[in-house]
């Protein structure tokens, strides 16, 4: 029991340096999301590239696929390209600014479905993602203002990092 604790303890602060030094695409992002996002963001589930799911977003909801994000290129689309942010929107837990303290729709997917523990996970890995787009880079603005949120700053945008 005591040994369990003291290896649980050595792995938390081991693994802690791991979050903070450079997060890659390569290493840690693209092996999440091919656990947790391929199911229904991928080639192989029939997953839309992003024009073909701005035509007819409706369409792709009632098949449950979202738009492509298996590849570097389709993934930087939701994060610092056309569709600026909708990767923060969909994934935040709630706490950023003009998140109006509710989780994005997709950050339940960021952990195991069938594990009581999952909210741990889930927050485990959303500081693994945030870690990769950079601090100050994970913004939940669009280009463009909409409603009361502002549009994303230059400032911003030169924030994030997102390292292949
Ligand atoms: C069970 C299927 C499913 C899983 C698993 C899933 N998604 Fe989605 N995702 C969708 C569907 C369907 C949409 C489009 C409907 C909507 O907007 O909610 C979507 C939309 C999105 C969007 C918004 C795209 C846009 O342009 O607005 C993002 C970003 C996203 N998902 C990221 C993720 C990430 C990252 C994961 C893994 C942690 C994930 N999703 C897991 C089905 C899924």
């Amino acid at each position: 029991m005591k040994l369990s604790l003291i290896a649980a303890l050595v792995c938390a602060v081991v693994s802690l340096p791991a979050v903070a030094a450079d997060v890659t695409y390569r290493n840690e992002v693209a092996p999440m999301l091919k656990k947790y996002c391929a199911e229904c963001h991928s080639a192989k589930a029939g997953a839309p590239s992003m024009a073909e799911f701005n035509l007819d977003q409706e369409k792709f909801k009632k098949e449950k696929v979202g738009p492509l994000s298996d590849t570097y290129e389709h993934l930087l689309q939701l994060v610092n390209g056309k569709s600026t942010g909708a990767f923060m929107r969909r994934l935040d837990d709630g706490t950023s600014p003009y998140a109006g303290g509710k989780p994005g729709n997709m950050y339940k997917y960021l952990c195991e479905q069938d594990n009581k523990d999952n909210n741990a996970e889930c927050a485990a890995n959303l500081l693994v993602l945030k870690a990769w787009v950079g601090e100050g880079g994970w913004n939940l603005n669009r280009m463009s203002a909409r409603g009361d949120v502002p549009a994303l700053t230059k400032e911003q945008m030169d924030k994030v990092k997102v390292k292949y």
